[in-house]
């Protein structure tokens, strides 16, 4: 049988482009639109992706305001955890991955929050965990100013741990409700973790039962080496940013590699590059609508939309004709961002303007446009070259974009016997391919 890839779909309201509101096929206000996200997961369950994916920041964008109110994302936005809970009643077997960041919050109250998505949706949550990087976020939780790489991540892997200990608080057949005995739960299954560690102190138990897929899905977007790190350890999905199959290539065999170390399976990791998709009926008529999004976007944006990309360098003193000058990555940089923009730059001697409009576009993500024959030749090419187990597939606007690949693309996949036609499971595990991890109090009791 032929390997099959894994997919997610990637939703940002009005979509991934950084013009995609002012699309003919976009709905504008989708911001705030319920039925628009029910109608959206509808479709990503018809055509059988793995997963939704909902990227999530803790501020709303800071940017220059003239750039900031001509775009959507991560401006005013539903909270991704309400959002899924929302979906899971209307979907069957779907995955629901959220974003929630590591650096402003208490394991306790994300564990809790995971556990309960995962009970709701009978066992499709997946949490991205993410640090927190952004200046505007500092701002919002009583800080001068973000916390130092290395600082976010040495939390990031403390709080991984307390939440999977804190999801091992009871174990799976903890809770007999014995009627007759008047026995609600066993005592003998229920653990407290007393963990102390450098960033928390946390006792447990926690107040949610253990969740169905025993831990929820563990993704992750890291592109720094302690990112990678982290990964290797902890992560069961990747979203990676490339933009060619050697630089994706090698960050694969990279992560992969470093999992050995922690006794882990290479196969339990399935990376999943950003994929930003225009699909048409012919390659021309995509071509012309690719050509419509771009020339929507703002020229105000797309300076302003490079330099959030390269974490916050002040472009402005630059004439939008010079190359790219020497830069050095600042603590708000995304390494995986940063790295890649810099070397497209320098591979393919941009200047600020022609960089601005490529990465406003689909934000530093690859960006393909063609009929469904030539995206699905370019999927499986990267598939093929073991740049990747999937992707995770950005609709540059939706509904109209969204709705086409499902159309389109998937069909084309599923006749190349590249992806699925039916779920294999009904938890996001089972449909990734993941094992169900074991309580760590497992066969501990008589
Ligand atoms: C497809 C994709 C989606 C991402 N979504 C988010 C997100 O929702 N929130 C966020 O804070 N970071 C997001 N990121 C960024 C990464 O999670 C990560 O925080 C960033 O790359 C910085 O990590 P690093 O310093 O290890 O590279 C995303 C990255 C990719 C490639």
């Amino acid at each position: 049988m032929t390997a099959q890839m894994k997919l997610a779909a990637y939703f940002n309201p009005t979509g991934h482009h950084v013009a995609s509101w002012r699309h003919p096929r976009a709905m504008a206000d989708a911001n705030v639109s319920i039925s628009h996200y029910v109608e959206m997961a509808r479709a990503a369950e018809r055509a059988k992706f793995d997963m939704i994916f909902l990227a999530d920041g803790n501020s709303s964008r800071e940017a220059h305001i003239d750039a900031v109110s001509r775009s959507v994302q991560f401006v005013a936005h539903f909270e991704p955890l309400t959002l899924l809970s929302a979906l899971a009643m209307v979907t069957k077997n779907i995955g629901l991955t959220a974003t929630a960041s590591t650096t402003y919050q208490e394991p306790y109250n994300l564990a809790r929050k995971f556990a309960s998505l995962d009970h709701i949706s009978g066992g499709r949550a997946g949490w991205n965990l993410v640090t927190s990087g952004q200046p505007a976020e500092a701002a919002n939780f009583g800080r001068d100013g973000v916390l130092a790489h290395a600082e976010r991540y040495g939390r990031a892997r403390e709080f991984a741990q307390v939440v999977q200990g804190l999801w091992d608080s009871w174990d799976d057949d903890a809770f007999v409700r014995d009627i007759q005995s008047g026995l609600y739960f066993d005592p003998a299954g229920r653990h407290c973790l007393d963990h102390k560690g450098k960033h928390f102190k946390v006792r447990g138990p926690l107040n949610a039962p253990r969740p169905p897929q025993g831990y929820p899905v563990m993704v992750q977007a890291g592109g720094s080496d302690e990112g990678r790190q982290l990964a290797a350890e902890f992560a069961e999905a990747i979203f990676s940013p490339h933009l060619n199959i050697p630089e994706a290539k090698a960050y694969y065999d990279d992560v992969k590699g470093r999992m050995a170390a922690y006794g882990r399976d290479p196969g339990h990791l399935k990376i999943l590059p950003g994929l930003s998709v225009v699909v048409a009926e012919s390659d021309d008529k995509a071509a012309e609508d690719f050509n419509l999004l771009q020339s929507l976007i703002h020229p105000m944006v797309g300076r302003e939309i490079l330099s959030t990309m390269l974490g916050g360098i002040d472009l402005s003193p630059y004439s939008p004709d010079d190359q790219l000058p020497d830069l050095q990555a600042t603590v708000s940089a995304s390494r995986g961002h940063f790295d890649s923009i810099v070397s497209m730059a320098r591979r393919e001697k941009l200047t600020i303007r022609q960089l601005g409009e490529r990465c406003a576009g689909a934000r530093g993500k690859l960006s393909i446009h063609g009929s469904a024959k030539r995206i699905a030749d370019t999927m499986e090419e990267w598939f093929a070259a073991g740049a990747c187990d999937g992707f995770c597939v950005l609709p540059p606007y939706m509904p109209g974009q969204h709705i086409d690949f499902c159309e389109m693309v998937i069909p084309e996949l599923q006749k190349r016997g590249l992806f699925r036609r039916e779920y294999e499971g009904a938890t996001l595990r089972e449909n990734l391919g993941l094992p169900r991890p074991a309580g760590r109090y497992a066969g501990m009791r008589g």
